[in-house]
């Protein structure tokens, strides 16, 4: 970059004067501009879809879409679309889901689908009075969303419950009205938020025109209305398992007991201490992310969520567990996924379309089903390939053709780049050599 400022009015810029700009700031700046060209779609109808997703839009940032086969998900199989830009996940996951369709598959059930949503406020009035008046409130909000909520009660959702609830003794003056929704096959975040809004509204009307507030009303200050991205009660469990002496690893030489034992070591870990579960959680979003992403959901929200789920002991901890009864090997995980399969972008992006079409057009719970055995099956093969050869030997595999690609590397140099790699390390410096070498025609094969 060439200067350091400001750039007044970028937004009211059309789409190649932005692009004109940014590239400006290159010495390269004809070479740039194709470069970023080059990614925009062919199809202009299509490439404004893309650009009216988001804001002050230059180009397109392309991501791999990957399918792991093989996935049996309460008896049913299915192909799983897969959006990551991490080598070896899609590839986990397709062994991963093998292994275990030849095991019985992957068992998922639904525990909840509530979300929240919250009007944060400060109250300086009498609460008792207030509480007093929660059920007359209540009817008032149902009442005035009505318009909005209308059509989510036809499709089996809407407002579940709304509670009153004092955090005083957080901030003083603080409390919530703390909303539940059921929002069906959709994500929800705009039904909830419009409801919340209209709640705020609803309650600074009330709390004018009431008698029983006179002149309190001014001491209500709402702070904010949004929906919480914490979803402990939109909860899902999946798990697998099979006989201990089933759980035998092809080209391993640990013994199935063996590898059980060190596998519930592995997990222990994971629950004791911070650092192993916050990457061993990581593994299992590995696979989520990929689905949700492939689905057009918000993988932010799913994470953030997650994360927080996973500190709700106040400790933050594995989000899988695993257990050996009567010698058979069980392995599951609960998570909260906030999914939808309707609305948002799931309806609009083509490719979300086409996954959940992969995916035989599951529903909401359907789809955390499907999300949380792929974020299970991540999670086992990266268990099982760490404590038995490590990771880095499938992942410096995948990892040869970044680095074939990082030097633009020809099929012939890739295929004989495999070939020579096959049981030597693999790492940046000896891909590097080895490639100066062939294209020096100092190698002989
Ligand atoms: C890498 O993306 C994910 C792992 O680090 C997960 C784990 O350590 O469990 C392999």
């Amino acid at each position: 970059m060439k200067e350091n400022r400001i750039i007044e009015g970028f937004s009211r810029l059309d789409k190649l004067e932005k692009l004109k700009l940014i590239a400006g700031y290159f010495e390269n700046r004809e070479e740039l501009l194709a470069e970023l060209k080059s990614y925009w779609h062919d199809d202009p109808g299509k490439q404004k879809l893309f650009d009216e997703f988001s804001e002050n839009t230059i180009s397109n940032f392309y991501f791999p879409y990957g399918i792991a086969p093989n996935f049996v998900i309460n008896g049913k199989t299915c192909m799983v679309p897969m959006v990551i830009e991490e080598s070896s996940v899609v590839a986990a996951a397709a062994s991963s889901a093998k292994f275990w369709a030849e095991r019985g598959g992957f068992q998922a059930e639904i525990i909840s689908t509530k979300k929240v949503g919250q009007v944060h406020f400060l109250w300086k009035g009498n609460y008792r009075k207030l509480l007093e008046t929660l059920p007359e409130l209540r009817q008032k909000f149902l009442k005035g969303t009505k318009n909005i909520t209308r059509n989510m009660e036809r499709r089996g959702g809407g407002i579940l419950d709304i509670e009153l609830i004092d955090m005083t003794h957080e901030i003083e003056h603080y409390y919530q009205i703390k909303a539940l929704f059921d929002t069906v096959d959709s994500m929800g975040a705009n039904f909830i938020n419009s409801c919340l809004e209209e709640f705020a509204r609803i309650m600074k009307e009330f709390l004018c025109g009431d008698d029983r507030f006179e002149g309190q009303a001014k001491d209500c200050e709402i702070i904010m209305a949004i929906l919480s991205n914490y979803a402990p009660d939109c909860l899902v469990r999946t798990y697998v398992e099979c006989e201990v002496k089933d759980v035998k690893e092809r080209d391993s030489d640990l013994d199935p007991e063996r590898f059980v034992w060190k596998f519930q070591k592995a997990i222990q870990i994971a629950s004791a201490d911070v650092h192993r579960a916050v990457t061993h959680n990581k593994g299992i979003f590995n696979g989520i992310d990929a689905v949700t992403l492939a689905t057009g959901n918000d993988f932010r929200a799913v994470e953030a969520g997650g994360h927080a789920y996973a500190a709700r002991s106040g400790k933050y901890t594995s989000l899988t567990s695993v257990s050996v009864e009567n010698n058979v090997f069980h392995y599951e995980l609960t998570i909260p996924l906030s999914l939808g399969t309707v609305g948002g972008l799931t309806s609009l992006h083509p490719l979300a379309k086409i996954s959940l079409r992969i995916l035989d057009e599951p529903n909401a719970r359907e789809l955390m089903m499907i999300a949380s055995s792929v974020g299970l099956a991540n999670n086992f093969g990266a268990i099982r390939s760490l404590i038995t050869k490590g990771i880095q030997v499938g992942h410096m595999k995948m990892h040869l053709f970044n680095i074939l690609n990082f030097f633009n590397a020809t099929q012939i140099e890739k295929e004989k780049a495999i070939q020579y790699f096959k049981d030597k390390k693999v790492s940046f410096s000896s891909v590097s050599n080895y490639i100066t070498d062939l294209r020096g025609n100092r190698l002989t094969m």
